[in-house]
C-alpha cells in the first residue's frame, strides 16, 4: 500500500511550475525536470512557517546554524567530517559549478566530465569560455562504469578540473570508493581539482539494506580529496529546489575568499526561507527521507518491470536518484522524445544530456500517476507501430 505521505499531491498547474506548465493546454504528463510532485517534509514546512511568522526578510548571510546543521547531517548520514568554517551558502549547485569554472580555470582550460550528464555540466564550461572534455561512462551489464583508461587518455596539460556528478545524473550511478580513489590518484598526478556535485547523495535507493553507500569524494583519505570542492543541497531530497539554497564546502581559505568575486557580481545572497528549510531538512528530515526512499525503491521496480516488457527499451536500474535512464535506440523510433509526447508523456530528452535515443523518466510522483505514465510509455513504443519514425 502506498505510504499516505506520498499518496496525493497539490495541483501545480498555473503556479509557474517549470515541470507542470511545460505543455500548456496539452494532455502531456510531465515526468521530466528533477523535482518531485510531493509536498515537502512537515518538519520543513513547520520551520518555514516559523520563519514566515518572524516577519522580517532582510538581506541574510549564512545564519549561525546553517553550516553546523550541514556538518551534523554529513557526519550522521555519510560519516563525512567537515569543518563548518569551510561552508559557503550558495543559491544553487549549478551556480556553484559556474563559479568553480571561473575560480579554478583560466580561459581555454579544460574541465572533464563523465557523459551522458546533467545538461549544465555540458553547457557551463563553454559559457565561461572554458573547454569541456567528455569521458563517456560505459554500460556494463547491470551498471554504468568509468573507463579509467579513457579518463587518463583525456587528460592534457590544460586539464584543471574534473566535475564529478556523484551520484551520477542521469544514470543513477553510485561511484565506489575504489573508483573514487583511482580518480583521486589521477587528479593528484596532474594537479586537477575535483569538484564533486553530491546533490543526490541522500537519495541512494539501497543503502539501508546492504546496497552501495555514498562515499563523499572529499571524505577519502587522499591529498586530492583534501583540496576537493563539494557541492550539496537539500533541494532534491526534500523537494525544495524553488527555495534556492545549497552549500559549497571549500577547504582552501584563498578559494573561499575569492569565491564571491569569481561570481562577477552575479551571485545573489541566499534567501532567508531557503536557509530555514535547509536547516530543518538536515536536522529533522531523516524519517521523512527514509519513507520517501522506500517509495522510490518500489517505483524503480515498477519502471524496471514495465521497461523490460516493451520491445526495444532497455534501462539499467538506478542505484540512486528518482530518475530512470531509458535507452530507446532499439525501438526504431528516430525521435523517442517526440514519440512519448505524442502518447501524452513528457520525459526529459536524452539529447540534452548528450545522448540522443535516450529519455529520462522522473519516478517521484504518486504511484497511480507513475502507473499512468508507464501506460503512456507502453502506448508510445508498443502501441501504434504504424509510425515508427514519429
Ligand atoms: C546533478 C545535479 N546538480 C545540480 C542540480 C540543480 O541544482 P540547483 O537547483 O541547486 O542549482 C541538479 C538538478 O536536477 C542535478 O541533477
Amino acid at each position: 500500500m502506498t505510504d499516505p505521505l506520498f499518496a496525493s499531491c497539490p495541483d501545480r498547474h498555473g503556479t509557474g511550475s517549470e515541470k507542470w506548465d511545460r505543455w500548456p493546454g496539452r494532455d502531456v504528463l510531465p515526468v521530466w525536470v528533477a523535482d518531485m510532485d510531493f509536498r515537502t517534509d512537515p518538519a520543513v514546512l513547520a520551520a518555514l512557517h516559523a520563519r514566515v511568522d518572524h516577519g522580517v526578510f532582510g538581506y541574510t548571510a549564512d545564519p549561525p546554524g546553517f553550516a553546523p546543521s550541514l556538518a551534523e547531517h554529513l557526519l550522521r548520514r555519510h560519516r563525512f567530517a567537515i569543518d563548518p568554517g569551510h561552508v559557503l551558502g550558495i543559491t544553487g549547485v549549478v551556480s556553484g559549478l559556474a563559479v568553480t569554472a571561473r575560480l579554478l580555470a583560466a580561459p581555454d582550460d579544460e574541465i572533464i566530465s563523465f557523459t551522458p550528464v546533467y545538461p549544465p555540466f555540458l553547457n557551463l564550461p563553454g559559457a565561461a569560455g572554458r573547454r569541456l572534455t567528455r569521458v563517456p561512462l560505459v554500460a556494463a551489464g547491470d551498471g554504468w562504469v568509468i573507463d579509467h583508461d579513457a579518463l587518463a587518455a583525456a587528460v592534457t596539460p590544460r586539464s584543471r578540473m574534473l566535475w564529478l556528478c556523484h551520484p551520477h545524473n542521469p544514470t543513477g550511478t553510485v561511484f565506489s570508493a575504489v573508483d573514487l580513489l583511482r580518480i583521486a590518484d589521477l587528479a593528484e598526478r596532474h594537479g586537477i581539482t575535483v569538484v564533486s556535485d553530491e546533490i543526490w547523495s541522500d537519495l541512494l535507493l539501497d543503502d539501508d539494506h546492504g546496497g552501495p553507500c555514498h562515499v563523499p569524494f572529499a571524505s577519502l583519505d587522499h591529498p586530492a580529496a583534501r583540496r576537493a570542492i563539494t557541492l550539496v543541497a537539500p533541494s532534491k531530497t526534500w523537494n525544495i529546489a524553488g527555495l534556492c539554497c545549497a552549500a559549497a564546502i571549500v577547504p582552501d581559505a584563498g578559494q573561499r575568499r575569492r569565491w564571491r568575486a569569481a561570481g562577477g557580481g552575479l551571485l545573489p545572497m541566499v534567501n532567508s526561507l531557503g536557509y530555514a528549510a535547509a536547516e530543518a531538512a538536515w536536522l529533522e528530515g531523516d524519517p521523512w527521507r527514509r519513507r520517501l526512499v522506500a517509495l522510490l525503491r518500489e517505483h524503480r521496480r515498477l519502471v524496471v518491470e514495465t521497461v523490460a516488457g516493451i520491445p526495444g527499451l532497455a534501462s539499467i536500474p538506478p542505484q540512486a536518484t528518482y530518475l530512470a535512464w531509458i535507452d530507446c535506440r532499439a525501438t526504431g523510433f528516430a525521435d523517442p522524445q517526440a514519440a512519448c509526447e505524442a502518447a501524452g508523456l513528457g520525459p526529459s530528452d536524452g539529447r540534452d544530456f548528450g545522448a540522443p535515443g535516450f529519455i529520462r523518466l522522473n519516478m517521484a510522483c504518486p504511484t497511480d500517476r507513475l502507473e499512468e505514465a508507464l501506460r503512456r510509455l507502453r502506448r508510445a513504443f508498443a502501441g501504434d507501430r504504424h509510425s515508427p519514425s514519429a
